[in-house]
């Protein structure tokens, strides 16, 4: 499964880049704003920090303004995946862009016949909010897992790019359905490496390391 990062915090993204833990980055507007960034100038930087896809997300709301601003931001770097909303003038835009051979990565995906349609119109990637419909006491897994079902039955490529992911459970149980990508925080994929048995296993290892009185280097 391939680890996309979900912020637009250069110094995140580049941890996580040097350990080939960074296949991609996801940003939109809210992370823009916590970045307090300009969101050009730093969409710039993160596509020349990373081989992978990265996500910039249009704002407008009508087809052809999101296809001018999409093609502006496809403009920044060669790796650049346009960010369109899973709406009907959304997916106008979509073919549109993904016609031009840019990448388009459909968000804001809940259902999935949204899903359907964004394979339909060619997006590259289709994003599920996992955690917001967790949020709401529907099963976000039970969504990735119809997708999946869906796109393997008539051969989709778009690729599910797992989202909203709000804890290390939500990753696992991505990579066990099969979704391609998971976007997660970074202190989420962080958390993946903890597990208590290690911490306690590893505070044994130094006490008995330290009354053996011996040095490695
Ligand atoms: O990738 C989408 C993500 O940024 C939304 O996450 O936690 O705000 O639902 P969240």
């Amino acid at each position: 499964m391939k680890f996309f990062v979900d912020t637009a915090e250069v110094d995140e993204i580049a941890e996580l880049n040097d350990l080939g833990m960074c296949d991609g980055v996801t940003t939109n507007p809210s992370l823009i704003l916590k970045s307090g960034r300009d969101i050009l100038e730093v969409t710039k930087e993160i596509a020349g920090m990373v081989d992978g896809p990265v996500s910039a997300e249009v704002v407008a709301l009508k087809a052809e303004d999101m296809i001018a601003e999409g093609r502006k931001l496809a403009k920044i770097a060669e790796n650049i995946a346009v960010k369109v909303p899973m709406t009907w003038d959304g997916l106008k835009a979509c073919g549109v862009l993904a016609a031009e051979g840019t990448m388009v990565n459909v968000t804001l995906c809940f259902s999935a016949n949204q899903a359907l349609l964004a394979a339909k119109v060619g997006a590259t990637f289709i994003s599920p909010f996992i955690g917001r419909l967790d949020d709401i006491n529907i099963d976000g897994l039970d969504l990735i897992d119809d997708i999946r079902t869906i796109y393997d039955n008539y051969g989709y490529d778009t690729q599910i790019l797992a989202a909203s992911i709000r804890s290390v459970n939500h990753a696992k149980d991505c990579a066990l359905i099969g979704a391609d990508v998971m976007t997660a925080p970074p202190e989420v994929i962080k958390k993946m490496a903890n597990h208590v048995l290690t911490d306690k296993g590893l505070d044994a290892f130094m006490k008995d390391w330290a009354k053996t009185g011996q040095k490695i280097l």
